[in-house]
């Protein structure tokens, strides 16, 4: 303590700043193109296995869509991805060098994993950019500049997600006010604020109208690209709308992959899934 203290002059609070530093700086290797490799990867509950064999590789900046029957094991892979669950056997890699077994969930999110969960859990008393400015803070990459007064420049940043996500006219709403589908995107745009490189987005048009799956689809496509993204969802009216490549899951497993005319010509994935 005293050595350090002496070398680097840090106080007991900079030392805890810093080690929360530390994860955030991981920067992937996606010299390759990829941002994610799962390999291998298994887990059992009860000795049923969830994930089984599974691999998967997601490229920088791509907009996948994950599908698969109830109990296929979507969500419990995203728990693999996130640290919520740790696998039997199997390797989780954030683009080439970031091993994401060897942390925490709390650290992996800091690391630029951000998952959205299907409740959306806004500050329903705050208004809307206050839940945004909240999100900012959370963010250690700019906790330091928001100690007293939030900058010109951060302003700048949540009106910029608020058009992206269409919640510029509810900006100094309560987020009690919002509908259900504006919460989703507020959630969304919070998720975005703390800069995700990867975003991990569990069944987010359930309970939407066809109008606000649209937008939702327009919202996801316009994140791709300086994000990557991965949907898990079940309306495949939404995942043909948003165009991209397919995953489908079933019993632990990637049993296809390609574009939805793709999958949806594969004889397996009708009988298992799409010809139910
Ligand atoms: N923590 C857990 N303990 C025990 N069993 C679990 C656990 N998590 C998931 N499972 C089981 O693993 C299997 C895969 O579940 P998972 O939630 O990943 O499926 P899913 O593809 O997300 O399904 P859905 O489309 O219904 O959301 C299911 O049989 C589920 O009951
Ligand atoms: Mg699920």
């Amino acid at each position: 303590m005293m050595a350090l203290q002496g070398v680097r002059n840090f106080t007991r609070r900079d030392q805890v700043f810093n080690f929360m530093i530390d994860s955030d700086q991981l920067v992937p290797d996606t010299s390759k193109g990829m941002i994610l490799y799962v390999e291998d990867l298994s887990v059992s509950f009860d000795g049923f296995k969830a994930i089984n064999d599974l691999n998967l590789y997601i490229r920088e900046g791509e907009l996948r869509c994950i599908i698969g029957p109830n109990g296929a094991g979507k969500t419990t892979l995203m728990d693999i991805i996130t640290g919520k669950t740790r696998p039997d056997h199997g390797s989780v890699y954030f683009g080439q060098d970031i091993d994401l077994l060897q942390y925490s969930e709390p650290e992996i999110a800091r690391i630029g994993i951000g998952r959205k969960f299907q409740k959306p859990t806004v500050f329903e008393q705050h208004s809307v950019f206050e839940n945004l400015e909240l999100a900012m803070a959370a963010n250690k990459r700019v906790w330091p500049t928001l100690t007293a007064k939030i900058t010109p420049e951060q302003v700048d940043r949540i009106d910029e997600i608020l058009l992206q996500a269409g919640l510029m006219e509810m900006k100094f709403a309560d987020a009690s006010l919002l509908s259900h589908g504006q919460k989703q995107w507020l959630e969304i745009a919070m998720l975005v604020m703390q800069q995700p490189r990867l975003l991990l987005v569990d069944e987010p048009v359930a309970g939407m109208t066809h109008q606000e799956m649209d937008k939702t689809a327009e919202l996801l496509q316009s994140l791709a690209g300086e994000h990557s993204v991965v949907v898990v969802e079940h309306d495949m009216d939404f995942v043909r709308s948003i165009a991209s490549e397919v995953t489908v899951l079933h019993q632990g497993s990637v049993l296809a992959e390609g574009t939805m005319d793709e999958v949806q010509a594969n004889p397996e994935v009708v009988s298992v899934y799409l010809g139910e």
